[in-house]
């Protein structure tokens, strides 16, 4: 199922699978590559089990690109975090509803920071979770796994919640970036896309390529556009 291209298909750089000894030019490789976006995952080793990186390092890489940089916040208490992640350069900071602070707090204090709100639901959390803070948000993030790695498969039993969510969206006239994260590569883009995801999160499938990263960013916009529809059996055109 292809869209009607209202929204082109973002592609957003999470760097969670770059290589983290030289991050610096791994930022500016899926710059130069022609993302729209660098999604940074942050991860607190309490909310996810893993543990990953702190304002610092958002820091350490802001000059590499003027493009927008998205802090995905898989941490507890984002409150805690909203001012040092706005501070260290984060243009977009999405947190987890499944947090333990209060979303809409949490909305009101990252756009008093002069930030973009992102609101992330985990696969298991329901569609109706997120619906009171549709209006309020600058930013939805649809996870297509379990927060916590990189290089996982792609979950399609989320894709009929996307397309609630955006036909949600839609339907109030939002005009809402919905973005799709986790396990997006050439095979499941399309239907992610399709289903109203806009800003296509993609770490492996693009961090495996080495050097020039324009071929796989072209190819994957290609693989949006083209729409095809994946199935819990796997992907079909
Ligand atoms: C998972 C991260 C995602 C994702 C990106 O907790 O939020 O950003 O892993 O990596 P790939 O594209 O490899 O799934
Ligand atoms: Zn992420």
């Amino acid at each position: 199922m292809s869209r009607d291209g209202t929204r082109p298909p973002q592609i957003s750089a999470s760097v969670l699978n770059a290589d983290f000894s030289r991050l610096g030019e791994e930022v500016r490789r899926a710059a130069e590559g022609g993302v729209d976006s660098i999604h940074l995952d942050v991860m607190d080793g309490h909310f996810v089990g893993n543990i990953t990186m702190g304002p610092v390092v958002v820091e350490a890489v802001r000059d590499q690109s003027t493009l927008p940089y998205h802090s995905h916040l898989m941490i507890s208490r984002p409150m805690r975090y909203v001012r040092p992640f706005a501070e260290a350069g984060s243009d977009v900071i999405a947190f987890h509803l499944e947090a333990d602070d209060d979303p809409g707090a949490v909305i009101e204090e990252i756009q008093r920071a002069g930030r973009g709100a992102g609101l992330a639901v985990n696969p298991e959390t329901p569609a109706e979770r997120a619906l009171p803070y549709l209006d309020a948000i600058d930013l939805l993030l649809v996870m297509t796994v379990n927060p916590g790695w990189g290089g996982q498969a792609f979950i399609t039993e989320v894709l009929p919640k996307l397309a609630a969510l955006r036909a949600e969206a839609d339907r109030r006239g939002l005009d809402l970036p919905i973005a799709v994260d986790g396990g997006v590569n050439l095979e499941t883009i399309g239907a992610a896309y399709g289903a109203g995801g806009d800003v296509l999160v993609t770490g492996s499938a693009l961090y495996a390529q080495p050097g020039d990263l324009r071929p796989a960013v072209r190819a994957l916009r290609a693989a949006a556009r083209a729409g095809t529809v994946a199935t819990t059996e796997g992907s079909r055109s």
